[in-house]
């Protein structure tokens, strides 16, 4: 995968969270408080990783040039997004920016050079990443990704659409807590059982949907399809199947993972170093609130010819029938 003078740079400052700042502050205001993640991660992230502050000896590694990526994790939201970019970050041959461009979405009249210059910095050999979760489910995005590089590696993390719209709806509650209930949100007819569909939070879960838009343009060998579970409870065995997609060697192994109990997570670590641990900020891994099991069922009925039709149109079994829990 070549980048020997990219590891090196790499062991000389082995921290990208300053990086992530500088890509912070290249990012107009607005956006950076609106990335629905970011501001909290940093935060946690800042606090869990006890490196950042020995000796203040961390510099932003300013070597090579800008470049636009070669891969995206376009989605989706709340699927395990943030785990993964910062998992693949740890590969000495990927640079990645923090926050969320939202370059296809919210920001793609700025054009390619703003885009351009809110990418790390990269020596050759190294790969230029970017996640954007609201990508998968954004109708201009396959074509306008297309036309900026029609050779483009995606990276779409997915999760049982039921948790996954249970998380996302805990996540605006966490913004704003007078919104209704889970309940009520998920049904235009309760008594008829009429689903809501047109709700974000669950048209996000429609995979198939959103996934056939991008067939339009990119062919099914360009996508990966990540197991957020699986992420979970195997971050190595699905960070291999990440790098062998990049074409990266495995470097990211076990060696790098170990379960939080606090937590409840894995975190990440340095294998050579395991006194900085990092997990992610407390928005992620949320308690989620008690949603009536009748409405689970609901759900899952709902999904279910969906969810078949994505095990169909990607050729994978997610096993989101077999689960019990909605977790
Ligand atoms: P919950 O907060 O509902 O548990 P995203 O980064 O795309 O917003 O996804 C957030 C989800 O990532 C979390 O949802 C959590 O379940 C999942 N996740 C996967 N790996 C994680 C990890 N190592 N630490 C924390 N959360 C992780």
């Amino acid at each position: 995968s070549g980048g020997g003078g990219a590891r090196d740079a790499w062991l000389r400052t082995p921290l990208a969270p300053s990086e992530m700042i500088t890509a912070q502050s290249a990012l107009p205001e607005r956006e950076a408080q609106e990335s629905s993640t970011t501001d909290e991660d940093l935060a946690g992230r800042r606090a869990a990783n006890g490196s950042s502050e020995r000796g203040g000896a961390v510099s932003t590694p300013d070597y090579g040039e800008k470049k636009l990526p070669q891969a995206l994790i376009i989605g989706v939201k709340k699927g395990g997004t943030r785990a993964l970019l910062e998992a693949i970050r740890v590969h000495p041959d990927v640079r990645a920016v923090g926050v969320e461009p939202h370059f296809f979405d919210r920001n793609y009249e700025k054009g390619l050079e703003w885009y351009r210059n809110v990418m790390p910095k990269t020596l050759d050999g190294q790969i230029t990443m970017e996640k954007t979760p609201s990508y998968f489910v954004t109708n201009e995005a396959p074509k306008r990704i297309h036309s900026m590089a029609k050779d483009i590696k995606l990276i779409v993390v997915v999760r049982n659409p039921v948790t996954r719209a249970i998380s996302d709806y805990t996540q605006t509650l966490s913004k704003k807590p007078e919104i209704p209930t889970f309940e009520v949100l998920a049904f235009k007819n309760r008594t008829l059982g009429l689903i809501d569909a047109s709700w974000s939070a669950i048209r996000i879960g429609i995979y198939a949907l959103h996934l056939e838009n991008w067939l339009q343009y990119f062919p099914l060998s360009q996508i990966l399809f990540v197991s957020g579970e699986r992420l979970i409870v195997d971050p190595a065995g699905e960070m291999a199947k990440v790098q062998d997609f990049l074409g990266l060697k495995r470097v990211v192994t076990e060696k790098h993972f170990y379960f939080n109990k606090t937590k409840g997570f894995p975190c990440l670590k340095k294998p050579e170093d395991s006194s900085a641990p990092r997990c992610l900020g407390k928005s992620k891994g949320r308690t989620h609130p008690r949603i009536d099991p009748d409405v689970i069922h609901r759900l899952r009925k709902f999904y279910k010819p969906f969810n078949m039709m994505f095990y169909q149109m990607t050729g994978q079994d997610f096993q989101w029938e077999q689960e019990e829990g909605d977790k």
